[in-house]
């Protein structure tokens, strides 16, 4: 299938979920009030590839990205890493809650693909 259709209901807060959609890992991450504002915060002039969260989310609660670490494609893990987002175990790479790299070895941000939420509770992805 081209695209994936998400009921957000079933993410808790506090969560990421992984997907498949076009045979790459997905993920959905519902963040909390403490995440949103941290990344909110970030000053962007200190990221090796610099993108506001704002840029990278329609909805703050919400982070979709592609569960492919930019370095050599291994799958991070969630909440995990120095930046409480994401860690890529393969070289040790660490993103943020709004799948920033922080620190390692890859050279960008986790992939933000093309979304729309049709209503409060769903988001399509591709
Ligand atoms: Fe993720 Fe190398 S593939 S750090």
């Amino acid at each position: 299938l081209s695209q994936i259709q998400v009921k957000l209901g079933d993410i808790p807060e506090g969560k990421n979920v992984t997907f498949k959609w076009r045979g790459k890992p997905l993920f959905v991450r519902h963040r909390t009030e403490k995440e949103i504002a941290a990344e909110e915060a970030v000053n962007i002039a200190e990221l090796r590839d610099p993108q506001h969260d704002n840029e990278r989310v329609q909805k703050p609660r919400w982070v979709i990205v592609l569960g492919v670490c930019t370095h050599l494609g291994c799958v991070p893990i969630a909440n995990a890493g120095d930046y409480g987002g994401y860690y890529c175990p393969c070289h040790g790479s660490h993103y943020d809650a709004s799948g920033r790299i922080r620190k390692g070895p890859a050279p960008l941000n986790l992939e933000v693909p093309f979304y729309e939420f049709p209503d409060e509770d769903t988001v399509v992805v591709g």
